[in-house]
């Protein structure tokens, strides 16, 4: 069985309203939860981790596990999104680190790099996810990843069928309406630009280098 997820924060407020906060975390995440635990019995998945879910389903289509496959998904990118936000009075600044260093070397500024995540959220259309990922090899990606898709789907399986070549992910917007109609209706950039004085790299950082 799989629990909501703690928030390590009470507020994000004013960038994302308590109501929206609410609504998101609350309804949209529970019902995820919810909907997993009622799929997963006798599905030949119970038991395994939440990644294990999600890339195993990834590769079914339709059925039992496309349903699986949508709710794990969302399971797991509302974990990654929600733990790596903190309330701005306590934001942790982007500081020197290897994440860091990587973003300067990869598209020459943070300020650079925040465009691009934010063009590729905005012109992904519909719902869907704009993701940071790690190669294995350290270099980053930005990945748009329509409806529950996370960067651990995209894989590729050695000539034994091991998973390997896979992709961590580090940072994620949300860009389906539900996580920010509410705040900002259909200012879709508005809310993203707005997005990132929220973010914890602390959190990231530990992401990219564990
Ligand atoms: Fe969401």
């Amino acid at each position: 069985m799989f629990e909501l997820i703690k928030l390590p924060y009470k507020s994000l407020a004013p960038v994302i309203s308590d109501q929206t906060l609410s609504f998101h975390y609350g309804k949209h995440l529970q019902a995820y939860v919810d909907n997993l635990n009622k799929l997963l019995p006798g599905s030949g998945l119970d038991g395994k981790s939440l990644e294990d879910i999600v890339v195993l389903a990834s590769e079914a289509s339709g059925g039992l596990m496309g349903s699986i496959f949508n709710n794990a998904g969302q399971v797991l990118n509302h974990n990654l999104y929600f733990t790596q936000f903190c309330h701005f009075d306590q934001a942790k600044r982007a500081e020197k680190s290897a994440l860091i260093a990587q973003i300067v070397k990869q598209w020459g500024s943070l300020d650079a790099f925040k465009e691009e995540f934010e063009a590729k959220g905005v012109g992904l259309f519909g719902s869907g996810w704009v993701w940071l990922a790690a190669k294995e090899d350290g270099e980053l990606v930005i990945l748009q990843c329509p409806g529950a898709d996370n960067p651990i789907c995209h894989f590729e399986r050695s000539p034994k069928g091991e998973v390997e070549k896979s992709l961590r992910p580090l940072l994620t917007f949300d860009v389906w309406e539900h996580a920010y109609y509410l705040d900002y209706q259909n200012r879709r950039a508005a809310h993203l630009q707005a997005l990132w004085p929220l973010v914890n790299w602390k959190v990231i950082e530990e992401r990219y280098t564990k």
